[in-house]
């Protein structure tokens, strides 16, 4: 039987989300249904609010999410009712042309739930990346669902979105090593995940950039070794000080907008990497000289969910966070409730948390 739950909708571009009734229903083939436990508030979310992704309104927010599966469809054999998993936006195909490469973590046929998740009049929802974890129960393909060791949702919750991808931005993407030299701009929860998992791979030189003091507060914490505030002074000028006159190895640019692109691009030492993670709004643009793009070498890459493969990153990530080597639990700024998404949007906003989770009520009696 469909169950009728609790979850959060933006229901019209930049109208303030609404907690309505979501009718679920059962899995089928290749589907789960998961209890949601806890589900970090990302900007992506508030990006999807916006209008910055697409229009398909109403939107199911939500997508950094762990919590317990509760029924399987038929034929699904890798997850089954009880396992705790963290919910992921990759569910590798296994048949696309990058799987098909040995490139899994492009895969370009990424598995979500064939049902939709609808409101109780019928309206199709569209969920935050093929997930929509605001709600006391979501559908999602069981691809969707990485078992992991039971560990605090509301911390490793988190690895669902934000934080493999700014982990992943640094060290799959960027190739961050021992002894490098790495910029950070934007140290929201993905820049400062950046920059934890650059201090993980030993990563000499840590430089955070932002515009905002506590953020760079927040960065020193997670590892960097030298903070710019780029409201201040330079931010380009300040990193190739900081880096010998040179520019650093890899810079990854966690903001999305032309202006940090550009500090990014030059920012980074000859033949040295850009990673963008930051998600720029459609309306943006960036003009670079090309006799620059040219004379620097080095690569510019974008990070589409940190190149994360969920299967292998997210129990290394938690078995490392266990063993208390990768801070998850301090990514985790307040824990609120369903109805607080709106609140905790504009707290994001102003600047004033890394994450806001949610965590729901009930969600830990699976
Ligand atoms: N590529 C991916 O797979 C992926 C996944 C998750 C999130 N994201 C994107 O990453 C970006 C960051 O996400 P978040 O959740 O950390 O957001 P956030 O709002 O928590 O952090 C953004 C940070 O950038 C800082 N900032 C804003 N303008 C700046 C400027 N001009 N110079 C320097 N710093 C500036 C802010 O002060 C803040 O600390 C967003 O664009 C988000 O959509 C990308
Ligand atoms: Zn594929
Ligand atoms: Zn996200």
């Amino acid at each position: 039987m469909p169950q009728t739950v609790k979850g959060v909708i933006a229901r019209a571009k930049g109208a303030p989300v609404e907690l309505v009734d979501v009718v679920v229903p059962d899995p089928g083939p290749g589907e789960a249904v998961v209890v949601v436990q806890a589900c970090g508030v990302c900007h992506t979310d508030l990006h999807y609010r916006e209008g910055g992704i697409n229009d398909q309104f109403p939107f199911l927010l939500g997508h950094e999410a762990a919590g317990v599966v509760e029924a399987v469809g038929p034929g699904v054999t890798d997850v089954a009712p009880g396992d705790f998993v963290i919910l992921n936006w990759r569910a590798v195909c296994g048949n696309c042309r990058a799987c098909l490469k040995g490139k899994p973590w492009y895969c370009f046929a990424t598995h979500n739930a064939t049902q939709k998740m609808t409101l109780t009049d019928g309206t199709v929802l569209s969920p935050a990346l093929g997930i929509g974890a605001f709600i006391e129960k979501t559908l999602v393909a069981a691809g969707q669902c990485t078992k992991v060791s039971e560990a605090d949702a509301g911390a490793v919750g988190l690895l669902g979105c934000g934080v493999m991808a700014g982990f992943g931005a640094a060290v799959n993407t960027g190739g961050v090593h021992r002894g490098d030299s790495v910029a950070v701009i934007g140290c929201g929860g993905v820049g400062n995940a950046a920059i934890a998992g650059a201090k993980l791979v030993g990563a000499t030189t840590i430089v955070a950039v932002d515009v905002d003091e506590r953020k760079l507060e927040g960065a020193r914490h997670f590892g960097a070794t030298h903070t710019v505030n780029s409201r201040e002074r330079d931010a380009v000028e300040a990193i190739r000080e900081l880096t010998g006159g040179h520019g650093a190895d890899v810079v990854v640019e966690a903001v999305g907008r032309p202006e940090t692109y550009e500090q990014a691009f030059y920012a980074r030492d000859l033949a040295g990497t850009v990673v963008l993670v930051g998600v720029p709004t459609p309306d943006k643009q960036v003009t670079l000289p090309m006799i620059e793009i040219f004379g620097r070498g080095g690569a510019l890459k974008s990070s589409w969910y940190g190149d994360c493969l969920p299967s292998r990153d997210f129990p290394m990530l938690v078995e490392l966070y266990r063993q208390g080597r990768f801070p998850l639990e301090d990514f985790v700024s307040e824990r609120i409730g369903l109805g607080d998404v709106e609140a905790a949007f504009e707290k994001m906003h102003r600047g004033e948390v890394l994450r806001s989770v949610v965590e729901i009520a009930g969600g830990t009696s699976a």
